[in-house]
């Protein structure tokens, strides 16, 4: 950590109580002047202090924006988002982590937007991505993985964006299949994951996170307003999206490592238990037609098992399914 980031840690853990200039100083051993001059850079980055003299230093308003620093902080991850690429605006955060897989970057490289001005969703769709309201994320992962088994990979950072949000906010989301997020039928979250194959083996994976975390009502264009929401308007409160990025780079990162370690049977449970889909009667539109039946769950490989009403099963493995409410 750089004295900066000492110094940070330091504030943030004082919880908004004052911190004297001597402590700081023995802390970091460095000189008061010091202290006062790194100070002066969190400034610049954002944060704002009140300082008195002979109390120390307070933290009173963090950046509104996604903070790099307080990113590095509030990870627990040894690898995932330890290369943090934030940008103020990007066409697509997918697109930013494509050059970085050309380039050979390691795995668990993230590029977070505060805007994205051609947001990407599933099915060639735009994704509606306004600067601050979100967090428009994309991660590089490079897993040793046959093709057919990149759906697990889409289930699996469901998993880990819903027990985020959940844990982060206390909000009652749940997976739609494969991969939304819904919150009271209204969708929080899409995740969009692309592959670059090479003779059936998956040369990386760019697993595409977009949460609407602090929307306002009036933020969103017609078409979205009865179908999207957003974690505040769910919640009441303004969420600290540094911190959800945090908690959602540090969930992936330990399911990552435990699909690579116990196989997909423990994702496929955690999946099945957040799901809000299973034991629905759903309609799966996809390229090969629609089917309609009773969601059943998941298979051992990821698919979805639906059962018609024929009684015949079937299993799906792209597409979108829908249901009456
Ligand atoms: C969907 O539900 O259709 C998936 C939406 C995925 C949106 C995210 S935001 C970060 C990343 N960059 C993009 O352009 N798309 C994904």
């Amino acid at each position: 950590m750089t004295k900066h980031e000492e110094l940070l840690h330091m504030l943030l853990n004082a919880d908004g109580q004052f911190v004297s200039g001597e402590e700081i100083s023995r802390n970091l051993s460095i000189s008061r002047t010091a202290v006062w001059k790194h100070v002066n850079k969190l400034r610049e980055m954002g944060y704002e202090f009140e300082a008195v003299s002979r109390k120390g230093y307070r933290l009173v308003t963090k950046p509104d924006s996604i903070d790099a620093t307080a990113l590095q902080l509030a990870l627990n991850t040894t690898v995932f988002g330890r290369k943090a690429v934030l940008l103020a605006s990007t066409s697509s955060t997918q697109g930013d982590v494509l050059k970085l897989a050309e380039q050979g970057q390691g795995e668990g490289a993230v590029v977070i937007a505060e805007e994205q001005t051609v947001g990407r969703g599933r099915f060639g769709r735009k994704w509606f991505s306004p600067a601050g309201k979100g967090i428009w994320m994309s991660v590089l992962l490079r897993p040793d993985l046959p093709l057919q088994n990149t759906p697990q990979l889409t289930l699996l950072t469901g998993v880990a964006v819903c027990r985020a949000v959940r844990a982060c906010t206390g909000a009652d989301a749940g997976i739609k299949w494969p991969n939304d997020l819904l919150i009271d039928g209204r969708k929080v979250c899409g995740i969009l994951l692309e592959s670059t194959v090479e003779d059936h083996q998956v040369r990386y994976c760019i697993a595409g996170i977009g949460v609407d975390v602090n929307f306002d009502p009036g933020d969103y264009p017609e078409e979205l307003s009865t179908i999207a929401t957003s974690l505040k308007m769910e919640t009441g409160q303004t969420v600290d999206r540094t911190k959800l990025a945090a908690a959602i780079l540090t969930e992936l990162e330990q399911l990552y490592y435990l699909y690579q370690n116990e196989g997909f049977g423990v994702i496929s449970a955690l999946w099945e238990a957040l799901s809000v889909s299973i034991n629905r009667e759903i309609t799966v539109t996809n390229h090969q037609g629609t089917i309609e039946g009773l969601a059943i769950g998941l298979d051992p490989s990821g698919a979805l098992v639906v059962e018609k009403h024929s009684g015949e099963y079937v299993l799906v493995i792209s597409g979108e399914i829908s249901w009456k409410s």
